[in-house]
């Protein structure tokens, strides 16, 4: 998974992409993954740059970027503008496109449809379902049709009407068995990563010891073979308190109120614009001549 030529981050140079065997190779290796959300262009390039493995255009867009209050209202339209966003801004990560709610649960038409235009229009490599064994007829489907698919079991932020809010899954030891069978038959149908999220550490670790496949924690504990966070969750950007398992590695919130309220000052008391930041031409230019110049002109 080394950039070729390259480290990431230098404009310019060739890098070699992020490939799905790659991910799936990362265990045998001993190589711990990283994967974050993405939601657009000019983050995805931050975090590329910054040389995560795997981007997630999560449909976890619907509450931090277009102000749902879950995740189940986002479309395919709109998860496809987005990823096909940071696409563009990413060149080595493994650009992951998150099936959004009624996308695949509605049957195996409409789920290599919807999947297959992650790929086709979105630019993405792989797409990634919510569900345990109940899906794994469905990522067979969805891999005879060239299509790499990523699982999640655990907290499933789709079912969170079954489950009766945001609950921390595989609390008893039934919930552990029946957790670590969803992974297996997922693993055997032939996801190439598998999600877990929101169980203690006991549950990440029973599952990430009972399959091959990498396993990727959000608030799974320590022991999964990486881990991922909502972009978010990690630069301290939204409402509300912090999920527990989340760190946050800087305060976004206060960073960008701040520059706000900076700015909002300087118009105010006449402070903004100042000499250095206004054009300025020759009073006895035509109007014709500036005119031609068209927009996006310098001087
Ligand atoms: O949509 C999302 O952000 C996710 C992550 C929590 C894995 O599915």
């Amino acid at each position: 998974m080394q950039p070729t030529g390259a480290t990431p981050g230098s404009p310019g140079a060739p890098v070699r992409k992020v490939t799905v065997p790659d991910i799936r190779a990362a265990r045998a290796g001993g190589r711990r993954l990283v994967m974050l959300t993405a939601y657009d262009c000019p983050t995805a390039r931050l975090l590329d740059e910054a040389g995560v493995d795997i981007l997630l255009v999560g449909d976890s867009l619907a509450n931090n970027v277009l102000g749902y209050d879950s995740t189940l209202p986002v479309t395919m339209e709109e998860m496809l503008h987005h990823t096909r966003a940071v696409v563009r801004g990413v060149r080595r990560a493994l650009v992951v496109g998150d099936m959004p709610y009624l996308s695949y649960q509605t049957g195996r038409r409409d789920a290599i449809r919807n999947a297959g235009r992650f790929l086709k229009e979105g630019g993405a490599a792989a797409v990634k379902i919510e569900g345990g064994r109940r899906r794994a007829g469905l990522v067979r489907a969805l891999i005879d049709a060239e299509i790499p698919v990523m699982g999640h079991v655990g907290l499933t932020p789709q079912s969170v009407h079954l489950m009766g809010g945001y609950r921390v899954q595989g609390k008893r030891r039934d919930e552990v068995r029946t957790l670590v069978d969803d992974a297996r038959a997922l693993e055997e149908a032939g996801i190439f990563a598998l999600v877990l999220e929101g169980m203690p550490e006991a549950a990440g670790q029973a599952i990430t010891e009972a399959v091959t496949v990498p396993t990727i924690g959000i608030g799974a504990g320590r022991h999964c073979t990486g881990q991922v966070l909502v972009f978010h969750d990690l630069v301290g950007l939204g409402a509300g308190p912090a999920p527990r398992f989340a760190r946050r590695y800087a305060d976004l919130n206060e960073i960008i109120g701040s520059a706000a309220r900076r700015f909002i000052q300087d118009v105010r008391d006449g402070g903004f614009p100042s000499e250095a930041e206004i054009y300025t031409a020759p009073v006895s230019a035509p109007r014709a001549a500036v005119a031609r110049r068209g927009p996006g002109w310098r001087s």
